[in-house]
């Protein structure tokens, strides 16, 4: 059988020492300028830039990009069931530069599907179950010249990307703040491996360090 074609796959995300992506109250604020810039051209390099709904529920990001010239891309977000508010910014902010697609799947309403196509936003549906079914979606965007895709959580939607093992890189920030909190978001949420063995691997590429802050690099382990 031929091989699907997927997008390469890099996650991204600003974490503490003690792993959390957000604090208990839902404070995302790990990243300084330095870490933005760095992000801001990471979007620069990609043709899609992906989030879980939660984090467009919580944080009601732009995705955009102020740091650097660039050519614009996709803000994709996957919502199962389209519950996104219509006016939140991934759809009313610049849409002509960073156009928005909403993945979703085969039992999403009709009636929702016409009125975020009417703001402009292109619906792609993968699988019939009660969440997105992230495999099938990877060669789905590839069609669409999603090449290279930067995945930017949260932990819930990282695990699916983890779970199967869709990562080929990883940048991540070490932001110097402990916040504990068991209901604080980690860097991959979901349900866990039982082993070490299970869990996709990863390669040690670059460590850099600079005001208190960390920023790993990793390859997917291919061996
Ligand atoms: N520091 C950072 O770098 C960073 C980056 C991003 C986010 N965050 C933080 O992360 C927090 C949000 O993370 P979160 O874990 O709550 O949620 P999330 O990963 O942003 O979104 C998860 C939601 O996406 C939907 N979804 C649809 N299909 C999915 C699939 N196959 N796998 C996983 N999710 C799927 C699900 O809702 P439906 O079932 O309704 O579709 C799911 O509940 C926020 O507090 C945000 O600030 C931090």
């Amino acid at each position: 059988m031929k091989e699907k074609h997927k997008p390469y796959i890099i996650l991204s995300a600003a974490m503490t020492i003690d792993g959390k992506i957000a604090s208990k109250g839902g404070d995302p604020n790990l990243s300084d300028e330095e870490d933005w810039k760095e992000v801001h051209k990471l979007r620069s390099q990609v043709d899609g830039v992906m989030v879980g709904k939660n984090t467009i529920l919580k944080d009601n990001p732009k995705l955009h990009i102020k740091f650097y010239k660039h050519r614009g891309y996709y803000r994709i977000v996957v919502d199962s069931h389209l519950s996104i508010p219509i006016d939140s910014n991934i759809i009313t902010f610049q849409p002509l530069i960073y156009p928005t697609i909403i993945c979703t799947t085969e039992n999403a309403s009709m009636d929702k599907i016409k009125n975020f196509e009417s703001k402009g936003v292109k619906i792609v549906k993968s699988g019939k179950g009660e969440r997105v079914d992230i495999s099938r979606l990877m060669p789905i965007l590839y069609e669409l010249g999603i090449q290279n895709l930067l995945l930017e959580g949260g932990g819930t939607l990282n695990w699916s990307f983890i779970k199967h093992n869709l990562v080929d890189e990883i940048r991540l920030t070490i932001a110097p703040w402990m916040v504990g909190g068991k209901n604080a978001t980690n860097l991959v949420e979901g349900t866990g491996f039982e082993t070490m063995a299970e869990g996709p691997k990863f390669k040690l590429i670059e460590v850099l360090s600079r005001d208190n802050y960390v920023v790993l690099k990793y390859k997917k382990n291919e061996l």
